[in-house]
């Protein structure tokens, strides 16, 4: 049940392009007080076809790409590998919004992904040179130490970076906008990436 009042969407006034629309909603929700507004699913497919699914953190977006952050050696970012193709999808509850996002995907470069890395604190860095994410853990000891390692060499070295740390940027061929509204009434708008640019097109709900 969407609850009331909800934020009012008229694609007629939306701009030529998918990216300012989503730094005005992405704003919309921060100063709603969504709960954690950057939080975004990702699906990948293995190289079987199979697909798979887990939130990621926005790291960054711009008019070339949606940024997300995760362990080179992680089961994502080996299906990125085998099929560099992704989706990406927002929901926003208290505002009634879901935003999805569909397309190529291609791994920053090394320089880049470690600029990202220095840029988090040192909990997050730690973590990340502990690697091994998605391997099954025999014992919570073995953690608790390596990260206390890990935690101990970021704190000596703020300037060290790792290659397990892989910046991936989606640059969508499509997004769309979904705004709820009652009776379901919702409202929906999708742009597609077309070679003049974008093209805007208005979904039955
Ligand atoms: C709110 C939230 C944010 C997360 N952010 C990230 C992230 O930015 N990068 C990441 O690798 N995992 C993140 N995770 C953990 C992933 O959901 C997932 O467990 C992990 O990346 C392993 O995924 P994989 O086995 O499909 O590679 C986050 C989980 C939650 C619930």
């Amino acid at each position: 049940m969407l609850r009331e009042p909800l934020p009012s969407f008229d694609p007629s006034a939306a701009p030529g392009e998918p990216f300012p629309l989503f730094l005005k909603w992405l704003a919309g929700a921060v100063r709603c007080g969504v709960s954690e507004p950057h939080a975004m699913a990702l699906a990948t497919v293995d190289r079987e076809g199979r697909p798979d699914l887990r939130i990621v953190a926005l790291r960054d977006a711009t008019a070339d790409g949606w940024a997300f952050a995760t362990d080179a050696d992680s089961p994502k970012s080996r299906q990125l590998t085998d099929c560099p193709q992704a989706a990406l999808g927002f929901h926003w509850r208290e505002q009634g919004r879901q935003i999805r996002l569909r397309g190529p995907v291609v791994r920053a470069d090394e320089a880049t992904a470690a600029e990202d890395f220095r840029s988090r604190l040192p909990g997050s860095r730690a973590a990340t040179l502990v690697g091994r994410q998605s391997e099954p853990l025999a014992d919570r000891a073995e953690l608790a130490g390596a990260y206390a390692e890990a935690l101990a060499r970021v704190t000596a070295d703020p300037d060290l970076t790792t290659p397990v740390h892989a910046l991936f940027l989606l640059r969508p061929a499509t997004v769309e906008f979904w705004q709820g509204a009652p009776g379901r009434g919702h409202v929906r708008l999708r742009y597609t990436a077309a070679a003049t640019g974008w093209t805007r097109d208005q979904l039955w709900p």
